[in-house]
């Protein structure tokens, strides 16, 4: 009876590690992912779910390394407070790989190119380039890139708004000249709104790459596997198809 009793005790105390363990690799399977979503054709929102090229992208990462991932939606500027708080942890939101941002994050390898590009009046003819703005009052969106190389310039009317549509709104009412943002979205904008046309400045090239906390070195490497298997096998070209036009 005792040797019984023991084996019992025993088996569940066995059982018991087993659950727990189980129960903890669960939980730290869950990747929480932020972007925002306000940035078609890499983010955006369909009815309530954050769809596009990112959403995707994230998604077969995370299938090839082997976690669950849950999307959390937060104001562009508030990314990467929020990876530091460790809210969330990684970024990917057609994130610019940019010096400054690298003081504070680890970046992947980059997934896109892109550039920054001049949202005008379709019947403007005066601005033409990124020279053409100084003197003409111009819409960034707070803290993107864009925002960085417009305040760069000097004698600009910068009128800072909290999102691209925002900016395209005070471009069609012609309360500005122009909007400058990154050139996809741009191309968004300018296909769904024939009062708008796009110019793609001579801006140099941005990367675009997932942000993770520096001391996520581990994942960062997985990720960065993740990518080339991606690339390889075809899957990364079969989301620009369907994802760009
Ligand atoms: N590429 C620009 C930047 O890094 C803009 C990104 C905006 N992304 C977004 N999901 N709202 O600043």
């Amino acid at each position: 009876m005792k040797k019984i009793i023991g084996f019992l005790l025993v088996s569940v105390f066995i059982l018991s590690i087993v659950a727990c363990s189980k129960k903890k690799t669960e939980e730290e399977e869950v990747l929480y992912v932020g972007t925002n979503a306000e940035f078609p054709p890499f983010e955006y929102l369909l009815e309530n779910d954050i769809v596009g090229f990112d959403v995707d992208l994230v998604s077969e990462i995370a299938l090839l390394i082997g976690k669950k991932i849950e999307f959390k939606n937060i104001a562009f500027d508030g990314l990467l407070p929020a990876l530091q708080a460790k809210k969330i942890d990684i970024i990917i939101a057609g994130m610019t790989a940019t010096e400054e941002r690298k003081q504070f994050v680890n970046f992947s390898d980059k997934y896109y190119v892109s550039k920054q590009a001049i949202l005008v009046a379709a019947d403007n003819t005066t601005i033409v380039t990124f020279d053409s703005l100084p003197g003409k009052s111009v819409g960034v969106v707070l803290g993107y890139t864009g925002d960085i190389a417009v305040s760069a310039l000097s004698d600009v009317d910068i009128k800072r708004y909290n999102g691209t549509s925002e900016a395209v709104l005070a471009l069609k009412a012609n309360k500005i000249d122009a909007v400058v943002v990154d050139s996809e979205p741009a191309k968004n904008y300018s296909a769904q709104n024939p009062e708008i046309k796009m110019l793609v400045s001579d801006l140099i090239e941005e990367e675009y790459a997932i942000a993770l906390r520096k001391d996520e070195t581990e994942l960062l490497d997985q990720i960065n596997i993740a990518l080339q298997t991606l690339k390889d096998n075809g899957t990364y070209d079969e989301l620009v198809i369907k994802h760009f036009k």
